[in-house]
């Protein structure tokens, strides 16, 4: 079924909760003409709420064609007022704004979309104008004291919407509702599941391959990991897979990949040791913004040299390799507005043998999944927990949780931290409570400190715990004191070099989550 986002925050939200109740969702933007909507063919088409008025000029406009074409429809918040309006329903600024938390009245006792709930329950509101007379046909069914109008539906003609947010958690019946016009007024069966995403994903991408070979890149993370395990699904050893170690890995990551996931999945994978030439080019680097470009650079020209190696050999064999495996999660497609299909790699003269612009054909067999679909995609095909639940971990690696140089020497001290931090959060089982938590060296400061009967001029290292939902802001993390304490005593005692260990209390805004 379509969502049609009208530009407020909350579509990719209707989105998964529509495939929450196991019906497969797309979201498309209210600028796509009807006829190409229904050209699609979808079950049901659900309109988002909006930033804003029907009155607004330039506000977008909704004609009754599409509730015309017999197809269900189902409107939320400015979705709603847009329906009522294009099908000759009234909507008036009425005075009496509505956000935040509000009880709602359920007021018809044969309501499909209210069968069976709470007659009075409360629902998340966030409007200006309002419904104040239904267009003809509807029943109004909910109320609150504000909003006369606050649900209509017309099973007959399928048709139904709601002034409130109901994809949303603070609505205490907002998933029920929404399920009882897919399911009941609709009449779509919750028939998607994971199993069937991966059952046509097999089939897509044999389709989409045919006899030809494909390359991907692993970075040990879950979107890349999951792609490669589905396309191995799916083609089985004509999917290389290339891990590029540029030494600024996590104590552990590589052999994760190496053993583990090898292991069950069953992968073609060439690991590339390229930690010396990432440190001989990090060598006197120390500004943030440079140690990205050079680590960017270099990961580049690494993977690069591989897949020529990987292309070379199978053209030998006589089967070329002419497709690039990509983790690009759905998220990224809707706020990239789409996407092509093919990615060309530039090729440098003075590295390996491609041609100056080889071009592949994507495969992203995850195009269309949200971060938690992934994540049971990847359950399912066995790829190791370990890496299905990862925290997000950047590109560029400890690189960046360096303040100052990249050497060897500071790399191993940060990791044995690291890995102390990471252990001891485990073990106290908050992984899935916190989003990320770097350790970060600050190698350029010293401080003076007692270590066994000595003195000692040693390093701090910080640990920034954060929460967030989507990195963009984030709070600190309030670990136990006792987990702070074990990982402190930890450190300095199992790390020499370290005899400080500092809290980062900051919230994003103003601070980042990494220190660089
Ligand atoms: P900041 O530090 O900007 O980080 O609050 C937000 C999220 O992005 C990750 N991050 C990166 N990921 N390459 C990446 O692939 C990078 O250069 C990079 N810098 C930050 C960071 O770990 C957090 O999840």
């Amino acid at each position: 079924m379509l969502v049609v986002d009208f530009g407020a925050q909350y579509a990719q939200l209707i989105a998964r909760r529509v495939r929450e109740a196991r019906v497969y969702s797309e979201i498309v933007p209210h600028t796509m003409p009807v006829g190409e909507m229904l050209e699609r063919g979808p079950a049901a088409i659900i309109l988002s709420g909006g930033p804003s008025s029907v009155y607004a000029p330039g506000a977008p406009d909704l004609g009754p064609e599409l509730f015309e074409a017999g197809v269900p429809a189902f409107g939320i918040c400015y979705g709603f007022q847009a329906m009522a309006r294009a099908l000759g329903g009234t909507v008036e600024r009425t005075g009496s704004a509505e956000f935040g938390g509000t009880d709602l009245d359920v007021v018809s006792g044969d309501s499909t979309l209210f069968h069976g709930l709470p007659v009075r329950q409360s629902v998340w509101m966030s409007h200006g104008d309002a419904v104040t007379q239904a267009p003809a046909g509807f029943e109004v069914v909910a109320r609150t004291t504000g909003t006369p109008v606050a649900a209509f539906e017309d099973p007959e003609r399928r048709l139904a919407g709601v002034q409130f947010h109901p994809e949303v958690l603070h609505s205490a019946h907002g998933q029920a509702v929404l399920e009882h016009f897919l399911h009941e007024i609709a009449g779509i069966a919750p028939t998607w599941t994971i199993g069937n995403v991966i059952t046509d994903q097999v089939e897509a991408i044999r389709a989409q391959v045919g006899d030809a070979r494909a390359v991907c890149g692993l970075s040990g993370g879950v979107d890349s990991s999951v792609a490669a395990a589905l396309v191995q699904r799916a083609i089985g050893d004509r999917l290389t897979c290339v891990l590029v170690d540029h030494g600024l890995l996590r104590e552990g990551e590589v052999e994760q990949v190496e053993q583990d996931f090898v292991a069950a999945t069953g992968v073609d994978l060439v690991v590339v040791d390229a930690a010396d030439r990432f440190l001989a080019a990090l060598a006197g680097v120390s500004d943030p913004e440079t140690k990205r470009k050079v680590i960017g650079r270099e990961f580049i020209r690494v993977f690069e040299e591989a897949a020529a190696r990987v292309v070379a050999d199978s053209a030998e064999q006589g089967e070329p390799v002419e497709f690039l495996v990509q983790g690009t999660l759905y998220p990224d497609v809707v706020e990239s507005g789409g996407g092509s299909g093919t990615a060309t790699i530039k090729s440098h003269h003075n590295v390996g043998g491609l041609p100056d612009d080889l071009e592949f054909g994507l495969v992203e067999p995850l195009r269309t999944l949200f971060k938690d679909e992934v994540r049971r995609v990847g359950l399912e095909l066995g790829v190791p927990e370990e890496i299905v639940w990862r925290q997000p971990f950047p590109g560029p690696g400890l690189g960046i949780r360096i303040v100052g140089e990249v050497t060897a020497d500071r790399l191993e001290i940060l990791r044995r931290a690291d890995a102390i931090a990471r252990e001891e959060l485990t073990a106290a089982g908050l992984d899935r409570e916190v989003w990320q938590c770097p350790v970060v060296l600050l190698a350029d400061v010293r401080s003076v400190g007692v270590q066994g009967d000595g003195r000692t001029y040693g390093h701090p290292v910080v640990l920034r715990p954060v929460s967030s939902e989507d990195a963009m802001t984030a709070d600190w993390t309030r670990l136990p004191y006792d987990v702070l304490a074990t990982i402190s005593t930890r450190i300095t005692n199992e790390v020499r070099e370290v005899n400080r260990v500092v809290l980062d209390v900051t919230s994003k805004p103003p601070g980042t989550i990494e220190w660089e």
